[in-house]
């Protein structure tokens, strides 16, 4: 039985409040606070950066899981790994250099991870599985939250498990995007051990029972 981990995005929070939210989050059991950044050229969004990811990691001992939306991130990986990230994830589909921006952040001392957006075809992450801590398949189209899940990505998913089991490989599979407490039962079927949730979870009140949800598969 896989270890389920959940990861909250905060890109759906209430900002002026994220102090009160990390609270919140930290009572609830989440296990990792997912930071979406975004630079308006990779994707149609901005977002956030590194001066609100040092603040966030001077309240929590949270464990900080940054996504990276950016053109160019290798540019950037040593101002995000000081601010504190934990694990940094960027796109396949970015201008850096996939197994140099891989080395550069485990230079850091903290975890890897690489993306692939929806209309990226899984076997084009393969040669970079032994070098990743992590793999995140994108479940929407990056650059909003509220989005639906997008259930034909669960054939990435699959493919990717059997070719982490069978290599007898250490990365774990993350998805991104519309996860609830219906879709994450069908994403961990598949084979995802990390499940980001934003909307779900800041549009419930009760956010020890959402978690509680998004982790027990039905
Ligand atoms: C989308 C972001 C997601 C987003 C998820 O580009 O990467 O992390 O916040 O939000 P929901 O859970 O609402 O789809
Ligand atoms: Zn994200």
């Amino acid at each position: 039985m896989k270890n389920i981990k959940t990861s909250a995005s905060i890109l759906s929070a209430d900002m002026i409040n994220l102090e009160n939210v990390i609270k919140q989050l930290e009572e609830c059991n989440i296990d990792m606070l997912h930071f979406d950044v975004m630079d308006g050229v990779f994707v149609k969004n901005i977002t956030f950066g590194i001066p609100i990811l040092k603040a966030i990691r001077k309240k929590t001992n949270l464990f900080l899981d940054v996504h990276l939306m950016i053109i160019d991130p290798i540019k950037y990986i040593k101002q995000f790994a000081e601010a504190g990230a934990d694990l940094i994830t960027f796109h396949l589909e970015s201008n850096s250099d996939p197994i140099e921006t891989l080395k550069c952040i485990h230079s850091y001392g903290i975890q890897s991870g690489i993306v692939i957006k929806p209309n990226t075809p899984y076997e084009e992450v393969l040669p970079y599985l032994p070098y990743s801590d992590v793999v995140l398949v994108m479940t929407v189209e990056p650059g909003f939250g509220g989005q639906s899940f997008m259930e034909n990505m669960m054939e990435k998913v699959n493919a990717l498990s059997s070719y982490i089991e069978k290599n007898n490989l250490k990365t774990k599979i993350e998805v991104d995007g519309g996860i609830n407490d219906k879709t994450s039962s069908i994403a961990v079927s598949a084979g995802a051990e990390i499940l980001v949730a934003g909307s779900y979870l800041f549009n419930h009140k009760d956010k020890s029972a959402a978690v509680e949800a998004l982790k027990s598969i039905s």
